[in-house]
């Protein structure tokens, strides 16, 4: 149950966060003076407006208008509701959230349960007694269900007609009551029972009260299922279809399965895999999470194998990561296209579901491949790609061995997928086993430039064409160091570094002098591959901007369109 969270603890837990970290962990922040900068994550631009103030803890962009405070930030940034925010701040700092609870709480609710628990008995014994019953009947025995289990998840039977339940209640029972249980609805101030003609599956929280209701078509119209609505005491965020049934049967269970629908914990369950429980048609929420690891240390989270199910197992990934925390684990379990574990359990039978429970995929395996599949793991780039894309997510797990775990997972991957062979020949671009040392999360051309200061023959070599049109932040100072070492040839790194005028510079460039990078390779070929990223960076993103600048009404010159053209050929 979700009380008010009390604003002594968010003063509490904003006062212990630093807003610079958080965001700098996201967003990689620059320091500028006594502020820190960057380019605004909330829209596009080019130079940074984006700035955060440690003093004030508070974020503002002058580009958009867009400000707050860390909990703002996780909001607009990672798209969580407010207490998701809070609760996200509250694991990394190890808080728990004192909820508000009502003092009388349990004595406000208690009619409101009592009613759901007669409604719960009216239609379990209409599945026995009504004389429509027969239809329900056959559809869950053509649907492969045993009485048994039907009676052990007390499934039930809503009678068509608009008013059964409320005849069955009486004028003794007030409407408002029953509305408030989500038990009817009032059309035209007239109210009709919520559910009609339908196989009903009650929805009991951890203590076993029921809570709600989800009711099941009995044949191919819509909406195939009707859940109640969310009530004083019905939240879908929260409640998990089975859990109550699953504590039951197990006294301590090793792991919990989570699927999506109410026919696969039924079906499961009556081929003796109790362990699961079903969200109710909404994503696994943070709530969720937290009830299930009270419940056991292993998740398993079981999605179709199509594309919808892999977003959904990456929004679960992320929703779990800030729940990791030491002995926890999660798993993901993806079933062959066009199965769900109902059917497929008929198919294959409850050992060889078991089996593939028992080899569902890692949590780290899961964010691996996801991530890898998105980069090209044969280059440097990609894989310093790699590791900006791992960064936030691993920043996201509670400090444990598990995530030290990760983190050497992420530093083999990426030494391990540079051994696999060469690109194709004609692609013709640089192989490097091993990414130097700290420069796989440096961008670029930051990297060009401590190539250059550390390397200053490479000056010497030839470069790509047009290599000093790039307009990218930093070119001058490259531009420079490059044409000083050409003017020069027997310069020196500390040589270059003392060149500098603006004292600001010297130091940033000082500190790049002495960064370790291990060039394994030749390093003037790492400038010139560098440099030919950011050339064919640079064209694609001016192409981009050509195309959005034709779309109508054009305002592009003849020149620009002749360009565009050119860059289509
Ligand atoms: P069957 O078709 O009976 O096997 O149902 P299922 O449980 O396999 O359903 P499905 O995989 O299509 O949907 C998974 C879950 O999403 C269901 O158990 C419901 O909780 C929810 N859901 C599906 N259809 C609807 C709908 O039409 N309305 C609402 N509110 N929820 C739905
Ligand atoms: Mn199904």
């Amino acid at each position: 149950m979700t009380g008010k969270i009390p604003q002594p603890f968010i003063d509490e837990l904003l006062s212990r966060v630093d807003i610079v970290a958080l965001i700098h962990q996201r967003v990689p922040l620059k320091k500028a003076g006594r502020e820190y900068q960057a380019c605004c994550p909330f829209h596009h631009e080019k130079t940074p407006s984006f700035t955060v103030s440690p003093t004030k803890q508070f974020y503002h962009c002058f580009g958009c208008g867009a400000h707050g405070t860390a909990i703002g930030f996780l909001m607009e940034y990672e798209r969580l509701s407010f207490s998701e925010a809070i609760e996200e701040l509250a694991t990394q700092q190890g808080l728990t959230i004192p909820r508000d609870m009502p003092f009388n709480q349990g004595t406000d609710h208690k009619p409101l349960y009592q009613l759901l628990a007669q409604a719960a008995n009216y239609y379990a014994q209409q599945l026995r007694q009504h004389q429509a019953a027969h239809r329900a009947v056959d559809y869950l025995k053509a649907r492969g269900l045993d009485g048994q289990t039907a009676a052990a998840f007390r499934l039930g039977f809503a009678p068509p007609g608009k008013n059964n339940l409320i005849q069955f209640f009486g004028k003794n029972t007030s409407m408002a009551l029953m509305s408030k249980a989500g038990l009817v609805k009032a059309t035209e101030g007239q109210y009709y029972d919520r559910l009609r003609d339908r196989i009903i599956f009650p929805i009991r929280d951890g203590r076993g009260r029921v809570i709600g209701f989800g009711g099941r078509l009995l044949n191919d119209g819509k909406p195939k299922y009707l859940n109640s609505p969310e009530t004083p005491i019905f939240h879908k965020s929260q409640a998990l279809y089975g859990l109550y049934e699953a504590r039951q049967t197990h006294r301590q269970l090793e792991n919990i399965l989570v699927v999506e629908g109410y026919m696969d914990v039924v079906a499961l369950a009556q081929f003796n895999i109790r362990n699961v429980v079903a969200t109710l048609g909404t994503a696994t929420t943070t709530e969720h999470i937290r009830t299930l690891y009270r419940t056991c240390q292993q998740i398993i989270f079981c999605f179709d194998g199509d594309r919808a199910g892999q977003d959904a197992a990456w929004k679960a990934l992320q929703t779990v990561l800030p729940q990791i925390k030491e002995g926890r684990q999660a798993r993901f379990l993806f079933l062959p296209d066009g199965e769900d574990p109902d059917s497929l359990v008929r198919h294959i039978g409850p050992d060889a579901f078991q089996d593939k429970i028992n080899q569902a995929q890692p949590l780290s395996e899961f964010l691996f491949d996801k991530l890898e599949s998105q980069v090209d793991t044969h280059h440097i780039d990609g894989l310093a790609q790699l590791a900006e894309l791992a960064k936030p997510l691993i920043s996201k797990l509670p400090e444990s061995t598990f995530r030290a775990m990760v983190k050497k997972q992420l530093d083999e991957r990426i030494g391990l997928t540079t051994q696999i062979p060469a690109p194709p020949p004609e692609i013709q671009r640089p192989t490097i086993r091993r990414p130097p040392q700290n420069t796989r999360t440096m961008p670029p051309l930051r990297r060009a430039v401590a190539l250059v200061l550390q390397y200053p023959e490479i000056a010497q070599h030839s470069l790509p064409d047009h290599w000093q049109t790039l307009n990218t932040p930093g070119i001058d100072t490259l531009s420079t160091l490059i044409h000083q070492a050409r003017q020069n040839p027997q310069t020196t790194t500390a040589s270059l570094v003392e060149q500098e005028p603006d004292p600001k510079l010297r130091q940033h460039l000082a500190r790049l002098a002495v960064t370790e990078i291990t060039v394994q390779d030749d390093a003037a070929e790492q400038l010139r591959h560098i440099l030919n990223g950011l050339l064919a960076k640079n064209q694609r993103e001016q192409r981009e901007q050509l195309v959005q600048k034709n779309q109508p009404p054009s305002q592009m010159s003849e020149a620009e369109k002749q360009r565009l053209r050119e860059m289509y050929q």
